[in-house]
Formats: C-alpha cells, sequence, structure tokens
C-alpha cells in the first residue's frame, strides 16, 4: 500500500516523468505532501489501534490464567478442610446414635467444625493476595503453625491409623502464617496420600524442627517407601506433575513457591530409607526465636 502510494505521488509530482518544475508542479507536490501525510497519519493511528487492542487482549488472557491458576489452587486447599469437616459430621452422627454424645464432646465436635470453616474461609482471601506482593506478612511461630496444621490433619490421620509427631526448638519466621500453614498441609496431605495408596500398616511422619547456620530448617519424613519413580524427585515440584490418578500436581508447586519466593527459603525433596523426606530451610528472625 505504502509503495503504491509512493508510485501514484510521484506520478503526480511529475506526471511526464521527465526533469520539467515550474510553481504549478511544486503546488502539486505540496498537496500531495500534505495528503501523503493525511494518509500516514491515519495508518499510524490505525496501527496504534490495533496494537493497543493487542496488548489489551493479552493482558484478559494473562488476568484469566491467574484466575484460573488461583480458583484451582483454592479448590485443592479447600480439599483437605472439606474432607476433615465431613468426618466430624460423621463422627458426631455416629457418637449421637450411640449414645456417648455428652455436651463436652458437642462442644468440640463444634469447635473443630468452626476452625475447618474458618480456615476455608482465609483460604480465599489467602490466595487473592497469594499473586499481589504487597500481601502483608507477620513474624509466626513455626511450631504453632505445624501444630496447627496437626490439629487439621488429626481426623484424617486417624481415620487412616498414622501417627504424627512434631518435635524440636521453635523459631519465628517472617511471612504470611497461612501460606506457610498451606505448604504443611500439603505435605502431610502428600505422605498420608502415599500411605493409603502403598497401604502402610503403621503410617508414621515426623516433623522435626531445628535452627543453624543462621537459618530455621523443617523435616518432614514418612514411611510410605518413597517418590517414585526416584528420578522424578524435581519433576514433583512442577506444576501439574502428579503421578497421581485424579491428582492436580498443584500442592508442591504451591509449597515451593510459597517457601522460595514468598519466605526466601529453600525446599527440596530427598528419598529416606523407608519414606520421602522434605527439606526447608527458611531464614529466621534473630533475637525473637524460640
Ligand atoms: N510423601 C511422598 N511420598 C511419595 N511420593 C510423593 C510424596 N509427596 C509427593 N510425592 C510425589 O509428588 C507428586 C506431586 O505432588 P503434588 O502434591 O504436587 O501433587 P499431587 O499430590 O500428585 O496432586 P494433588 O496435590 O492435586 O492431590 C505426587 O504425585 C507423588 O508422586
Ligand atoms: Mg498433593
Amino acid at each position: 500500500m505504502l509503495a503504491a502510494d509512493l508510485f501514484t505521488l510521484g506520478k503526480r509530482v511529475n506526471p511526464r516523468g521527465d526533469a520539467g518544475g515550474g510553481a504549478d508542479s511544486e503546488l502539486v507536490a505540496l498537496e500531495t505532501l500534505l495528503e501523503l501525510n493525511t494518509l500516514l497519519t491515519r495508518r499510524i493511528e490505525k496501527e496504534t489501534r490495533r496494537a493497543m487492542e493487542r496488548e489489551r487482549q493479552l493482558l484478559r488472557q494473562a488476568n484469566f490464567a491467574t484466575m484460573g491458576e488461583m480458583i484451582g489452587i483454592i479448590a485443592h486447599q479447600w480439599r483437605q478442610p472439606l474432607g476433615s469437616l465431613n468426618l466430624i459430621l460423621q463422627n458426631l452422627r455416629f457418637d449421637s446414635r450411640e449414645g456417648v454424645l455428652d455436651q463436652a464432646a458437642l462442644d468440640d465436635y463444634l469447635d473443630r467444625a468452626r476452625r475447618m470453616i474458618e480456615l476455608m474461609s482465609t483460604t480465599i482471601d489467602d490466595f487473592r493476595l497469594f499473586f499481589t506482593h504487597n500481601a502483608t506478612s507477620s513474624d509466626f511461630s513455626l511450631l504453632a503453625t505445624i501444630r496447627k496444621c496437626a490439629d487439621l490433619m488429626d481426623a484424617s490421620l486417624k481415620t487412616h491409623g498414622i501417627e504424627l509427631t512434631v518435635t524440636g526448638d521453635d523459631a519465628c519466621v517472617h511471612g504470611r502464617e497461612n501460606e506457610f500453614l498451606h505448604v504443611m498441609v500439603n505435605l502431610v496431605v502428600n505422605a498420608r496420600d502415599a500411605m493409603v495408596e502403598r497401604k502402610v500398616g503403621h503410617g508414621r511422619i515426623r516433623v522435626g524442627i531445628g535452627r543453624d547456620e543462621g537459618e530455621a530448617w523443617i523435616c518432614l519424613s514418612d514411611n510410605a517407601g518413597g517418590i517414585d519413580p526416584p528420578d522424578a524427585i524435581e519433576r514433583i515440584f512442577d506444576l501439574h506433575f502428579t503421578t497421581k490418578p485424579g491428582g492436580s500436581g498443584i500442592g508442591l508447586y504451591l509449597a515451593r513457591t510459597v517457601v522460595e519466593q514468598h519466605l526466601g527459603g529453600h525446599i527440596w525433596a530427598e528419598n529416606g530409607a523407608d519414606g520421602a523426606r522434605f527439606i526447608l530451610r527458611l531464614p529466621f528472625r534473630q533475637g525473637t526465636d524460640g
């Protein structure tokens, strides 16, 4: 189009194609230049509009991808409290039928159910903030948060006869406590899933906490036989990597994002003698630890 316009311009400036000149042809040339200028301006405006629209479309797509990811994460993190809530209701009905439901037991069930619902409610807020970098952080105790995780998983672990122990020295970490709670829940859920899938008789999950070389560490180990195949150890942290039928492969991706990008630490996995081991190293608050 542009080449054709220039060709027309050439013809109008000098229709005979010779070296002729004069005031007339200068006027024609000026008019034609002005015309071409208008044409080019319009074309630039059109192209700019098109580029802006393309950019808006790309942005919209990116937002949809983020929204899809966010909904996926919320659905993933709701599975555990929903399952626990279901168990609580089943136990309530059972105890009631057996006539062993006194006021204290009822209060305990209701309290547990309230905690599950609270967690589900904060999960929505947590993961809306997960994608923004201005989310508020505070100091929190590793031990207290791991105990919250143990409490949350209690009914589910008991159902499968799995024992969970937490030992070690506490440390204070700066970040978003609920995000860290979700990391721990994912690790415990994975250990439980591996035990259920492999029908491990006496399931054990051990969580150790400590501090060395200016960092806090957490080691969560199980006796479910380890990551299989062993060469998948690095890939298990990839988004959508899963070996489970119906698995989403979100859990460990989320864990690594929180630990490494939000808490400034590291997380990796190893295969031990009788199961998998997940190690987390986190910077801790000096002076406020323990
Ligand atoms: N404790 C463990 N023992 C053995 N394998 C594990 C353990 N934890 C994780 N894995 C392996 O890592 C994979 C990825 O875990 P991740 O939590 O990211 O997703 P998933 O558990 O498969 O799916 P979802 O979290 O949606 O249920 C698992 O499919 C499993 O193969
Ligand atoms: Mg998982």
